[in-house]
């Protein structure tokens, strides 16, 4: 009989936020009162239109693809040169950051990205992860054998947790032990935490020191309003030799549905091969992307261009201002019921510790029942998050207005 991968077979549960669908849909079955008022704060997943630059971009793009000169098959794999152009250009080159057009690998996603990363390193690495953490890291190391089985924290054998707290400002201490492979996501998945020039400058040197990977999640850089707070891990000199940057359109042109992301690969970064000899990443990621991917299509590339024209611009600060208004609205509401509130500044996400002792799924029972709020739960992204729940930001006006005042007359004593 053929055999399945046994390491899936580790995995806690189903995902969570399919996990976190499964319960409304039991609730609000329950409940259909209730689920009339259902607002969805749980998953970060964008709500409002895309911008009118992108969809006149990709509307053009359809119709020069219905004609014989205009038509595109097959394009490259790791992205139009227009676009790896325009990203490389403005993202980083006139940032006064150094990135090549031909390291910048575009894709369908920075979920996809992070998975797929793994492909190019060994089997034999040690793991950091950030806990709370973005499940994404922990599932896929988990599916490609990195890992033994799960404690009943849901911590599993062979990884490093890093943990991330109040009192650290959730950016993790440098680990005293020596990892291969650090996972950083800053501003934070879920915590909406960011990291300081001087906190990624020591995981940088750290990285240096110990021939080690960052692989950098930057997927909410265009929330950060602080002008101190790096946006890119390469604003750290020393960065291209040792990180890896996931970025996406999903969170700032609001791509969620659209599908387009891309990955930075240096081509000074190297690792070491079997026998000893380092070698460069960018040549394995290049081969890896010809081998198992088609690319983006050619409209929806046309469309994340779009973004860096003048109006593009412009219209993307005006979305990413809109859901950091809703997060400034939300987060007020929270505090107003007296709870200890994190994020949301700098970040779409709003971390909330509740009541002490309370765990996160009870909350989460208590906000769906009392409030007909969907949040996450803090412990879905790790034992550091039990306690905590997470409210998302993107969200309508309207929705973000009556979630608010819901949550502030909530009496979170009541949770227990
Ligand atoms: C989240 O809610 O954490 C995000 O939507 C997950 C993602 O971007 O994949």
């Amino acid at each position: 009989m053929a055999r399945l991968n046994s390491h899936y077979l580790k995995l806690k549960a189903g995902y969570l936020f399919p996990e976190i669908g499964r319960r409304v849909k039991v609730f609000t079955d329950a409940n259909p009162e209730a689920a009339k008022r259902l607002i969805r704060c749980g998953i970060g997943d964008v709500t409002e239109p895309l911008p009118a630059a992108v969809r006149e971009a990709m509307h053009k793009a359809i119709d020069e693809m219905g004609t014989r000169e205009g038509f595109h098959g097959y394009g490259p794999e790791q992205g139009y040169e227009f676009l790896r152009q325009a990203i490389a250009e403005n993202d980083y080159r006139t940032k006064g950051l150094e990135v090549a057009d031909d390291e910048v690998f575009v894709s369908d996603g920075s979920k996809c990205d992070c998975g797929n990363i793994l492909d190019i390193f060994g089997h034999d690495n040690r793991i950091a992860v950030m806990d709370p953490v973005y499940p994404v890291y922990v599932d896929t190391n988990v599916m490609a054998g990195h890992t033994s089985e799960a404690d009943e924290a849901g911590r599993y054998g062979g990884l490093v947790y890093l943990p991330c707290t109040a009192e650290n400002g959730f950016v993790p201490e440098i680990p005293s032990e020596k990892v291969d492979l650090v996972y950083l996501c800053y501003p934070n998945n879920p915590t909406g935490a960011t990291a300081t020039r001087a906190q990624l400058a020591a995981w940088v040197d750290y990285a240096l020191a110990n021939d080690s990977v960052i692989l950098f999640d930057a997927a909410y850089e265009a929330y950060i309003r602080d002008a101190d707070v790096p946006h890119s891990i390469y604003e750290i000199p020393g960065a291209r030799k040792c990180a890896i940057e996931f970025r996406s359109f999903s969170k700032n042109g609001g791509f969620t549905g659209t599908r387009c992301a891309f990955t930075i690969v240096p081509k000074e970064l190297e690792c070491s091969a079997s026998d000893g000899s380092k070698k460069p990443l960018h040549p394995l990621w290049n081969r890896r992307f010809s081998t198992k991917f088609n690319g983006v299509s050619y409209p929806v590339q046309r469309g994340a261009e779009a973004i860096y024209s003048p109006e593009g611009r412009k219209q993307v600060g005006d979305l990413v201002n809109f859901y950091m208004e809703n997060a400034r609205i939300l987060r007020e509401a929270v505090l107003s019921a007296g709870l200890a509130v994190y994020g949301g500044v700098d970040a779409p996400y709003i971390w909330v510790k509740g009541p002490d002792g309370v765990p996160s799924w009870t909350l989460f029972d208590f906000l769906l029942r009392e409030a007909n709020i969907v949040t996450t739960p803090g412990s879905g992204f790790g034992a550091a998050g039990e306690g905590y729940f997470r409210i998302s930001a993107f969200n309508s006006r309207e929705r973000a207005e009556e979630a608010a005042r819901r949550l502030a007359s909530l009496d979170f004593g009541k949770a227990a």
